[in-house]
């Protein structure tokens, strides 16, 4: 096979999946936010290596155009869901669609993510509402629903668990001036993550909140002209590690990991 061009990132090179592998593993998963970012690495990470999955978020062209190269690497199984997590009916649609196509769920990865600087003294009560329903309210809402799907999947003394990865930020963990709302948020999900862990693990689900500074995405262009992209995580970095989480039996559980920017304290975005 003729070698990828090194601008190719990773998880995009070699597919070494051929149809029919995902019904041979028989692994599924949910990923919110797929439409682009990191979202939409993740989900190609997680379709070659022969996941079935369901893809959603707001924009239906970008969902399909992401199933469409997904297919092209040889995933298959793709459904796409739109819809917005900060409407009510969103998971419960989701979660639907999924479980009428796969009826299982292996891996959930609550990515879907919106934040917006502010100065905690002015920053408006409609973008508090909306921050907090798009990276917590619908997040919830998609994870309670997909409980029982996980249960029916995950089966520890067999070696299968179920995972659940969420995209928090390093402003969850350490509080940054101007980012309180998208922080709160944020910290709000690592909790829920470290109580998935509590309650369900001994069942064989676990959950993961991935805590990274600045990732080179569209989310983080109104920041550029003070962190240039070279000095940004690459979104190949967090695919890797969810690769690596996801890869892991159902006896190992990893609460929460921090990637912070080479060069930086540690303790910013
Ligand atoms: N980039 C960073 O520096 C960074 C650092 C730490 C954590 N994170 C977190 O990582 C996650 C992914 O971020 P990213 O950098 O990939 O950002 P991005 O490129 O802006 O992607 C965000 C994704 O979320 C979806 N989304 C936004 N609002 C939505 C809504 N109301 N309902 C459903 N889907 C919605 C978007 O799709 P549609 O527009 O199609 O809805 C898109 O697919 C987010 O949770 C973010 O907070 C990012």
């Amino acid at each position: 096979m003729p070698s990828a061009p090194s601008s190719t990132p990773a998880w995009k090179q070699e597919p070494d999946v051929t149809e029919g592998t995902e019904r041979a593993t028989g692994r599924t998963a949910i990923v919110t936010g797929a439409s682009g970012g990191i979202g939409a690495g993740i989900a190609a990470m997680l379709g070659r290596r022969g996941y079935g999955l369901t893809l959603t978020a707001r924009r239906q062209d970008a969902l399909d155009a992401v199933a469409a190269d997904l297919r092209g690497l040889g995933s298959p199984h793709v459904l796409v869901s739109p819809g917005d997590l900060a409407d009510e009916a969103t998971p419960a649609a989701v979660v639907a669609a999924h479980t009428e196509a796969f009826g299982g769920l292996d891996c959930l990865v609550l990515n879907a993510g919106v934040g917006s600087a502010g100065a905690i003294g002015s920053y408006p009560r409609h973008r508090f509402d909306k921050t907090v329903a798009v990276n917590l309210s619908g997040p919830f809402e998609l994870l309670q629903q997909c409980v029982p799907l996980m249960r029916a999947t995950a089966d520890p003394a067999t070696g299968r668990g179920a995972r659940v990865v969420a995209l928090a930020s390093i402003t969850g963990r350490y509080a940054e001036p101007g980012l309180a709302v998208y922080g709160a948020t944020k910290a709000a999900l690592i909790s829920l993550v470290a109580t998935v862990n509590t309650e369900l693990s001994a069942e064989g689900i676990s959950a993961t909140a991935l805590c990274p500074g600045y990732v080179e995405t569209d989310m983080t262009l109104w920041v550029r002209d003070r962190v240039p992209a070279a000095q940004m995580i690459r979104t190949d970095d967090i695919v890797r590690l969810v690769e690596a989480v996801v890869d892991l039996s159902p006896q190992a559980v990893v609460p929460e990991i921090v990637i912070s920017r080479a060069g930086t304290s540690g303790y910013e975005a």
